[in-house]
């Protein structure tokens, strides 16, 4: 079955060709960074006009790299949620059409679900039940993949997400857009030690995070002590973010149980994380799941292969689907007819 993946949440326009749910036939993402680079932060209204403007050249350029001509397509999957709602109608309405031209299934996929999908996708091992982490620009979530489509949500942010606190301290520190990657870089030069900023978790709350608190101790701490490197505010900042996901995935694997643990989102990209996983990982025996960079952050061939799996279990969605920008992991309607309803 050959599903046309469509994403467009927040800036990025990304259409990706995927057979069967594992074979990326093609993967376009088109990044908006240059956009909104000066604002530090997605411009809504910029973001989908952008969409707009790119997503028949991202379409035919996807198309083009698989081989295939759209005729060929079985089914589309959108993320139609949670997101910036300007943003997501321009990928549901193509979508639409799409699915309304060539007489194929559509279903709405959820952004969170497509995260936890890039693991599945990209490594053929992986099957539920599973713990996964998603960590990106506007998720924070721990939470156990039960089943296909069946989510535990053991703790998520309470505030800002671990990748808006990267992004939002490089521009404290007047770093460029998006902060993740620069701050990953900028702490490899500096002492993780340096400063002692608060722990980023909930002293009450479970499983639950809170990068707030932080964040306006980094903004504290830069106008009280100037004389503190940008590599060491970078490198301390960076631990205190990665000792609060660590701990709290430690206490769900060891609640729940599992062996395998799956890591996704853009913050999945950064080095420190990525090391501190996989010493935990070997030494409590896990197996540990994190897909290459490109399929972290934002793209079409995650929601695609989310697809595939509704697909397959005779899931779809209608010409009523609509755009959500607040959308639980598990148990609402994707039969757009009788819109989102959340129990
Ligand atoms: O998953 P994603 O592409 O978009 C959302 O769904 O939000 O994640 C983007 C986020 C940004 O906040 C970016 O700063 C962060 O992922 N990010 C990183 C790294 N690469 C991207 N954060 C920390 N370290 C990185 N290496
Ligand atoms: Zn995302």
């Amino acid at each position: 079955m050959i599903v046309l993946g469509i994403e467009t949440s927040c800036d990025e326009t990304s259409v990706a060709v995927v057979r069967d749910g594992v074979d990326i036939l093609s993967n376009v993402v088109s990044s908006q960074v240059d956009l909104h680079e000066r604002f530090g932060g997605v411009v809504p209204e910029l973001a989908s006009r952008r969409h707009l403007e790119s997503i028949l050249p991202v379409l035919e350029e996807a198309l083009r790299d698989a081989g295939i001509k759209l005729g060929d397509v079985d089914g589309v999957a959108v993320t139609c949620g949670p997101g910036l709602v300007v943003a997501l109608l321009v990928g549901v309405a193509a979508a639409k059409a799409i699915s309304y031209i060539l007489g194929v299934p559509i279903v709405g996929v959820n952004h969170i679900e497509g995260h936890i999908y890039s693991n599945i996708l990209y490594h053929r091992e992986l099957s539920p039940p599973f713990m996964c982490l998603v960590v990106s620009g506007g998720h924070t979530v721990l939470c156990r993949v039960i089943d296909h489509g069946r989510y535990e949500i053991l703790g998520r942010t309470r505030d800002d997400a671990a990748g808006e606190a990267f992004d939002k301290v490089a521009k404290m520190l007047g770093l460029g857009y998006p902060g993740g990657p620069i701050i990953d870089m900028l702490a490899k030069n500096g002492n993780p030690k340096a400063v002692r900023f608060p722990k980023a978790r909930m002293k009450e709350g479970g499983l639950d995070f809170s990068f707030s608190g932080i964040k306006t101790a980094v903004l504290r701490f830069i106008s009280s002590s100037p004389g503190v490197s940008r590599e060491d505010i970078a490198a301390s900042f960076q631990e205190a973010v990665v000792q609060a996901l660590l701990q709290n995935t430690i206490s769900g694997m060891d609640m729940s149980g599992d062996r395998d643990l799956a890591v996704a989102g853009g913050v999945a990209a950064n080095s420190r994380l990525r090391e501190a996983l996989e010493d935990v990982a070997r030494r409590k025996g896990w197996r540990l799941f994190i897909p290459p960079p490109s399929l972290c952050t934002d793209n079409a061939a995650m929601i695609a292969a989310v697809g595939y799996h509704k697909l397959v279990r005779g899931k779809s969605s209608d010409i009523f689907l609509s755009a959500y920008p607040v959308l639980p992991l598990s148990n609402w309607d994707e039969s757009g007819e009788r819109g989102v309803r959340i129990p």
